[in-house]
């Protein structure tokens, strides 16, 4: 049986900490998964931190559900939250449904996150009226980045803070399960996770959240260039990637791979028909006035 969002928010009013991470694919979802993280985001970080692009803006639906469903086969303990790319849910109310519809039937997951406070508190309602668990997204929301002008801190201003705190009021009201608090001041995301009933989770935002969300690449390392300040590195994997291919191609460029037990022998006799079978053949080839078939 897997989570399910009321035990999410049990962990609430339990006063446990959630962690929550990304998972992008079948291996790591299977890690994460049986390591007892009770939330997997199948973040649309996915465009910026595996398929190369600059922002989130390109990911589309059907990367999304490719990935989804890899990370819903590799668990089956934990809640699988499936981000809607941009523009898949602003047009209008029945496109948002058709496409969480489909992260949920064919992409396997429980729930789907979203972005924005009020103005997309009315699609919210009808996806949860339909039966779909929502995650809210608020603070950065990456999907708005032509929109803000970079990835910074937000909610800094009187205004910004207090219109914050009304998108929250707005996304619990219309019935989301919990809300992502994205890179926003910590005192600010103390006082809207002491405010709501359902659990905050936040990314750069501070220790008073619910719970915890990170991508998965840079809490592991694999991007080398750069790890963004809220993020702790809890492995090097992008330096032991790269000695690890270094490693395999000098064993290639040497010899010293394959080594034996990393192949297979066979029956002597067989092996000596065949070889008979090549040489006959070779001998045909080569004699002069002799066509080839
Ligand atoms: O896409 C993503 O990974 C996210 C997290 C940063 C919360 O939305």
């Amino acid at each position: 049986m897997r989570v399910s969002i009321s035990q999410i928010r049990d962990m609430k009013r339990k006063s446990e900490k959630i962690a929550m991470l990304t998972a992008y694919d079948y291996p790591t979802a299977r890690a994460v998964d049986e390591l007892g993280v009770p939330l997997i985001l199948v973040g649309d970080s996915l465009g910026m931190v595996v398929l190369g692009y600059e922002s989130t803006v390109p990911v589309t639906l059907e990367q999304m559900l490719h990935h989804t469903s890899a990370v819903t086969r590799g668990s089956s303990k934990a809640l699988v939250v499936a981000d809607m790319p941009f523009m898949t849910y602003h047009a209008s109310q029945s496109d948002a449904l058709r496409n969480a519809g489909r992260l949920l039937q064919e992409g396997g997951a429980q729930a789907v996150k979203l972005e924005g406070g009020q103005f997309v508190a009315e699609t919210v309602r009808q996806l949860v009226r339909a039966g779909i668990p929502v995650q809210g997204h608020l603070g950065l929301t990456p999907q708005s980045i032509n929109q803000l002008g970079g990835y910074r801190v937000q909610g800094r201003t009187p205004a910004a803070a207090r219109e914050l705190l009304h998108d929250a009021f707005a996304l619990e009201e219309a019935g989301v399960f919990s809300i992502v608090l994205e890179l926003i001041p910590a005192p600010l995301a103390r006082l809207i996770t002491a405010a709501l009933e359902v659990p905050t989770i936040g990314i750069g935002a501070g220790p008073d959240c619910d719970g915890q969300v990170q991508v998965i690449t840079d809490i592991l390392g694999l991007n080398p260039d750069f790890t963004p300040r809220h993020a702790k590195r809890y492995a090097e994997l992008g330096a032991l990637t790269r000695e690890a291919i270094a490693q395999y191609a000098a064993d290639v460029r040497a010899g010293a791979f394959p080594a034996a037990g990393n192949y297979s022998s066979m029956d002597e006799a067989l092996l000596a028909d065949l070889a008979a079978e090549v040489a006959e053949r070779q001998g045909t080839e080569n004699r002069p006035g002799v066509e080839n078939e």
